[in-house]
């Protein structure tokens, strides 16, 4: 992608983002905490992160699951679209990211609604199921991409009819459409497309996205059965 066509990606990103999503300190306060922490720069736009917000709105989500935090910027667009009562769980395998995000969650007055769970997810995640809560209303999945496939089986089993499940980055540049590419995250995240067409209890599309990102995408899908 030539750099011309990525400063435009942005400068439409940013032209939405001033239109449309008010400034807020503790999202601005969260990006600048995670950078000056030298935490990578990945997690996703403030466009994404309202598109996430107004899904878990618009749906009435209760109950949310995050398979990687970062600094949390995501965290906090979708922990303010819960209803008051409503929870999150977020998994962290990095001590520091959560420490991060911990720090940023707080100063966004979310303490009470968001709880970290330190660990790789396929730990927790099993911990997680064996806690019986509740089916989670919404699950976004956006740590490393070769569990991609394996997150999606335990999103599944930690959910409901009517449950959404987005996972972030299934277009990888393009790159998606390699099979013999030798990038794991490439490979993961084609062997979860695989895994989600071959799944009969959810009904599922993939969004191709450009932006401040990049040329990346989601997918999305809605449980059934
Ligand atoms: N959702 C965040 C971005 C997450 S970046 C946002 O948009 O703001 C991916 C995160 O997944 C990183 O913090 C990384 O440490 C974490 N991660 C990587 N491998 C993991 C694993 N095995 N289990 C849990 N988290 C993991
Ligand atoms: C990258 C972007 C992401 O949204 C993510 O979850 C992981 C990595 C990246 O651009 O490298
Ligand atoms: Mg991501």
């Amino acid at each position: 992608m030539s750099s011309e066509q990525e400063q435009q990606w942005s400068a439409v990103d940013r032209f939405f983002a001033e239109l449309l999503t008010d400034p807020d300190p503790a999202l601005d306060a969260a990006l600048a905490a995670s950078a000056a922490a030298g935490l990578p720069q990945i997690n996703v736009s403030p466009n994404q992160g309202k598109f996430l917000h107004l899904l878990v709105r618009a749906m009435g989500a209760r109950t949310i699951l995050e398979i990687g935090t970062l600094g949390g910027f995501s965290t906090i667009w979708l922990a303010r679209a819960l209803p008051a009562g409503g929870r999150l769980i977020s998994l962290e395998a990095d001590a520091r990211h959560a420490q991060v995000a911990t720090a940023n969650i707080a100063r966004a007055g979310l303490a009470e609604v968001v709880e970290i769970r330190l660990g790789k997810a396929l730990d927790t995640l099993p911990q997680l199921a064996a806690e019986a809560h509740e089916p989670f209303d919404f699950v976004f999945i956006d740590a490393n991409k070769p569990n991609n496939a394996a997150y999606f089986d335990w999103a599944l089993q930690l959910s409901r009819p009517g449950s959404v499940i987005v996972v972030d980055n299934v277009v990888q540049g393009g790159d998606v459409v390699d099979a013999n590419s030798e990038d794991r995250s490439v490979q993961g995240v084609r062997r979860f497309n695989e895994r989600l067409a071959a799944e009969p209890r959810v009904l599922a599309t993939a969004i191709q996205t450009v932006g401040a990102k990049g040329y990346d995408g989601f997918a999305m899908a809605l449980v059934t059965g």
